[in-house]
């Protein structure tokens, strides 16, 4: 036989046998026939480097390049699921949906695996992409890491579609973590806390070949793609299973919401029993039609629903307090625990956001403190255990009146809960964190450098505000530990991109109080410049649409710091932007037409759409009648909207439809 077509066919095998052990745990041969084909082909491969295939198994093993994990768009946001935690709400669920559709409601029940989302794209059979959630946007690139995977197939058997995205969880289960602890321990290193975090840790390693030693497991559980096999959830996934990926086991069609309940309450007490760590249940609409007129809010399909098992409830000592400055000053008593383990995760410290809420709990150093894991991963004191107070524990806790950090005076106006530390200019870890808001992701996205490196370079003395960036030099950076060669050059070519990012993402990045992303987008918008914007009254500023009296105020006040003036200026010779770009291109092309802009969009938000109908002619209206002309119809739009408009015989057009007929 040929080497080429040998190569092929041991490839072709492996791959089998790999599905076979990793995604049915049903292995047909040996180990130790599994190895002897394994070397038999690495043998080949090495001998015949002209017949390399990315995707051949022997590239599960990883290799030690240095991934950089660029970030990518998601063809579809990768959304949360908004959360249950009683029968109840089940039943409110499925009485909104009810409303919704005319027709019976068939539901999947899954398990909510404990891991962290991923996408993964494939074309003609073979994976290309796969992307982490990142910010439900916009992901990381991790595909060299996903590749090494067992249970994920490179390849794909049978009748797939030609283009498709599959979602799931990658984990680590529970005996491979317990496997992977117990090695660490012999080498004397810090153990991981729990599968969780060690799972989404790995992902995100720089070479492929660490990753590859962790044995990391994915289920999959969310298809989205054109020509789907199956108008059913339940069915796509039965179908995936027969391309070769690992579909959850424990799925359940259920034809009312009392099977639903029913499956919650099995797993909720049969939980313990599986091989890995679940959170809850998921809860999704069986028909993609009933799905698709469901649609989403801004945040959730309307169609699933995840149901969360009780939290755990542990009692551990509070040993003390200590207090946090965030970058807008703010200040946040944290407690300082005797360690605990709650589900997994030892825990040694708790928020306990404010004063009101210390003396709400009326909690004291020494007390015996309930602790709860709450959905998400922050933990929080839900009370005290009074029976063990200590007696002559009368002391009750007195809020500290001097910040930890600068000991300037703290304020707390009428109204705030939080306590401040108003020294912004000069509070270290107000400037520190400035820095961090103003090169994050969603503000100027200087991605080459963190937390780390920006307190390195503040104790430095070399970036001690946020102008300093501009002003690193590459000697000044390379004699430092941790700032190797390329990396400087790294950061320092994200550095100078920086002055193209828009105008909208600078204002956000300044960091002014209540002045988040969407607030930002509003004011580039109707003020159009920073000299503008300098200029406005409070009045002007209170008039604008949707600024309140808070944010006028808050923008106001940050004007009136010459400090900032100074930092403003100092960027804007730097180059960054501080004008709106505007939009250069127009037409009459929709001149007579009514337009319905509804849903929400990903290239444009649905105001710069709205300025784009009017600016190529066309008249923008609220509501749908016979006068429509058509509907841009974005990712949520209602499903009363799209009845109606299928009854009027409306055109509904996609974002990229209709900005592929302007430009
Ligand atoms: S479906 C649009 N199914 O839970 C539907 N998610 O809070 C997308 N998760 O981000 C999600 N198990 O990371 C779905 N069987 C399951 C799941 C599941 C775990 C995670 C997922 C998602 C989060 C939602």
């Amino acid at each position: 036989m040929n080497p080429e077509k040998k190569i092929k066919l041991l490839r072709e095998d492996i791959q089998l046998h790999n599905h076979r052990y990793y995604v049915l745990s049903q292995p047909t041969i040996s180990d130790f026939e599994f190895d002897q084909l394994y070397d038999e082909l690495l043998r080949l491969e090495s001998q015949y480097p002209e017949y390399d295939d990315q995707n051949s198994p022997t590239k599960r093993v990883g290799s030690d390049v240095i991934s950089e994990f660029k970030s990518f768009s998601h063809v579809e946001p990768m959304l949360s699921l908004s959360n249950t935690y009683s029968e109840k709400e089940l039943l409110d669920f499925d009485t909104r949906l009810k409303k919704l559709t005319n027709d019976p409601i068939q539901y999947v029940c899954e398990l909510k695996y404990d891991g962290v989302s991923i996408s993964i794209e494939y074309k003609n059979g073979i994976l290309v992409q796969a992307l982490t959630r990142g910010d439900g946007v916009k992901g990381d690139d991790v595909t060299n890491n996903v590749k090494t995977i067992k249970s994920i197939p490179l390849k794909l058997q049978g009748d797939f579609p030609d283009h498709f995205f599959i979602r799931g969880e990658i984990f680590l289960n529970l005996k491979t973590f317990a496997e992977l602890n117990s090695q660490r321990k012999k080498k004397n290193l810090t153990l991981f806390s729990n599968p969780r975090n060690t799972a989404s840790g790995t992902l995100k390693m720089q070479k492929s070949s660490e990753v590859a030693k962790r044995n990391l497991d994915c289920y999959l559980y969310y298809i989205i793609g054109k020509n789907l096999p199956s108008k059913c959830h339940y069915e796509n996934l039965q179908k995936a299973k027969k391309w070769g990926f690992k579909i959850p086991s424990e799925i359940n069609l259920k034809k009312d919401i009392h099977g639903v309940v029913s499956f919650t309450k099995y797993w909720e007490e049969k939980k313990l029993n599986l091989p890995f760590e679940i959170d809850g249940v998921v809860i999704k609409v069986n028909s993609l039609i009933q799905q698709k007129n469901m649609g989403f809010t801004s945040k959730f399909p309307r169609w699933a629903i995840a149901y969360k098992f009780k939290t755990q409830q542990v009692e551990t000592i509070l040993e003390s307090i200590s207090y946090q400055v965030g970058r807008t000053g703010a200040v946040t008593p944290v407690a300082n625990l005797k360690p605990v383990n709650i589900s997994g995760t030892i825990v040694k410290r708790a928020s306990l956001h404010n004063a009101d809420q210390i003396f709400k709990l009326d909690v004291r150093v020494g007390d015996h403190v309930f602790l709860e894991k709450g959905g998400e991963i922050i933990p929080k004191i839900v009370g005290v255990n009074l029976a063990k107070r200590n007696l002559f524990n009368n002391q009750e806790l007195i809020f500290i009146n001097r910040c930890p950090e600068c000991d300037y005076l703290l304020e707390r106006n009428d109204g705030e809960a939080q306590h401040y530390c108003r020294n912004h200019n000069y509070c270290p870890p107000q400037i520190k964190g400035k820095i961090e808001h103003f090169v994050s992701r969603k503000a100027m996205n200087i991605d080459s450098i963190g937390k780390k490196q920006i307190e390195k370079l503040y104790n430095e003395g070399l970036l001690t505000q946020i102008s300093d960036l501009y002003s690193l030099r590459k000697n000044d950076l390379i004699n430092l530990r941790g700032f190797e060669e390329t990396s400087v050059e790294k950061l320092l070519f994200a550095i100078q991109s920086s002055k193209k990012v828009k105008f909208e993402k600078v204002l956000f990045a300044l960091g002014i109080r209540f002045v988040g992303e969407t607030v930002a987008k509003i004011i580039v918008k109707q003020f159009k410049s920073i000299d503008r914007l300098l200029k406005a009254s409070f009045e002007d500023l209170k008039m604008a649409d949707e600024i309140g009296e808070k944010i006028a105020y808050s923008i106001k006040e940050y004007f009136a710091d010459e400090k900032n003036i100074f930092l403003i200026n100092s960027l804007k010779s730097n180059g960054l932007q501080f004008e709106l770009e505007e939009q250069l291109f127009s037409s009459q092309i929709l001149e007579g037409k009514s337009i319905v802009v509804s849903g929400v969009f990903f290239k444009k938000s649905r105001s710069e759409i709205k300025n784009i109908v009017e600016q190529n002619g066309g008249k923008n209206s609220s509501s749908i009648s016979t006068k429509t002309s058509f509907i841009i119809a974005g990712k949520n739009m209602g499903p009363k909207k799209r009845i109606l408009a299928g009854q009027l015989g409306i055109k509904l057009l996609t974002e990229d439809d209709f900005l592929a007929m302007i430009y």
